[in-house]
């Protein structure tokens, strides 16, 4: 089998096939047991994000256990941050924490050149996933678009509604506009380095988009994302993307009409009969099983995974959920996901 007969990549092309290819975002992670012992051999999350062997293990993961259509590589929104030499960590049970930028001072502290022997060391691991990868299976690369990732850099931590960074874009255009026209140039050379390392395409996550009105929108996740892409394709001129923007509604359409986007990803909470009305039929929608409800299983799960079949029937889908899978989900309610899908059973 050569890549091109991958399902996956097909569906990127527009292709319809009526066992639909199928990856999970976050599909390494703490759910798996040999993740939890990968992880627990490592010092601390960001020494196992630089470093290579760890990651490629990570990646495949998933792979050797669910034969997934595609691998992502395992690494982080929160390196970009890191790379800029901002303070950044990951604790347990608290999630990243970073030095918050709060004045001009803070982002003038940001490097403008990304620390070259941390990004080198994950296109290291892109090599090495590479060459262990079957031919069959296809790796995702990917980024946080600048505004989630702004949200993290000026917060310090997560939050539950963005507003240290909605309020610093109010307030400060400046300086705010300043960093996400860092995080594009950054960006852009990290996708490209990504893409000439060996991904076949890269995801944006902009996770948290859904908070901004119509036209902050606009101006700092659409046109950034766009920027993005455009700089990419200069570098790389058959690169492909996939957006997943959470929570934007009916602004799906403007991040589907972004040219060279081959996919766009679809959150939980949006009807997918009314997202295929939205986009060309040629694109293909990725998404949106409930995490909730595979953390659940049972009949629900089952209804769950087959009217999502239904609903895209005849349509470019790549199966996936409408937001990460949790830590506490069964491993066998994966696998029963896995053989409805390719066995209807
Ligand atoms: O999908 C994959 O399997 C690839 C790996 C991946 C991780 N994070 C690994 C990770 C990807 C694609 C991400 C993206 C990411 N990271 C996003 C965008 C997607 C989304 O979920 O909205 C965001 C917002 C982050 C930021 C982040 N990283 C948070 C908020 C946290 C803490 C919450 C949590 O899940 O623990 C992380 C840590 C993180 N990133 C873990 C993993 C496996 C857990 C760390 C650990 O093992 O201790």
């Amino acid at each position: 089998m050569t890549k091109t007969d991958n399902k996956f990549l097909k569906a990127l092309n527009g292709e319809i096939s009526n066992i639909p290819p199928i990856w999970f975002m976050r599909q390494a992670g703490r759910y798996l047991p040999e993740y939890r012992e990968l992880r627990n051999q490592e010092k601390d999350f960001l020494s196992f994000c630089y470093n290579p062997k760890s990651v490629c293990k990570a990646t495949l993961q998933p792979i050797n256990r669910f034969s997934f259509d595609a691998a992502i590589l395992f690494s982080d929104i929160l390196v970009v941050p890191d790379f800029l030499n901002q303070y950044v960590s990951f604790e347990s049970g608290k999630g990243p924490v970073l030095k918050p930028i709060k004045n001009w001072d803070d982002f003038n502290n940001l490097s403008s050149d990304i620390n070259e022997s941390k990004i080198s060391v994950i296109y290291e691991a892109i090599d090495l996933i590479k060459s262990k990868l079957s031919n069959d299976t296809a790796l995702i690369g990917f980024c946080g678009a600048p505004w989630t990732v702004a949200t993290y850099m000026i917060a310090g931590h997560g939050t539950s509604d963005q507003a240290p960074a909605r309020c610093l874009a109010y307030n400060n255009v400046d300086l705010f506009s300043a960093l996400i026209d860092r995080l594009i140039t950054v960006s852009i050379e990290y996708l490209t380095g990504q893409f000439k390392a060996g991904v076949d395409v890269v995801q944006i996550f902009d996770s948290w988009a859904g908070v901004l009105p119509q036209h902050e929108f606009e101006k700092w996740s659409l046109i950034p994302i766009q920027k993005i892409i455009n700089g990419v394709k200069n570098n790389i001129p058959n690169a492909k993307f996939i957006v997943f923007a959470k929570g934007v509604g009916s602004k799906i359409k403007s991040i589907a009409e972004i040219d060279s986007v081959r996919a766009v990803g679809i959150d939980t909470a949006t009807d997918l009969v009314w997202a295929r009305s939205q986009v060309s039929s040629n694109l293909a929608l990725q998404g949106n099983l409930d995490p909730l409800v595979l953390l659940e299983g049972g009949n629900a799960l089952n209804d769950a995974v087959l009217t999502i079949l239904n609903e895209m029937k005849g349509h470019p889908h790549i199966f996936n959920l409408g937001h990460g899978i949790l830590p506490q989900t069964p491993i066998a309610h994966v696998d029963k996901v896995l053989s409805l899908i390719r066995n209807g059973i």
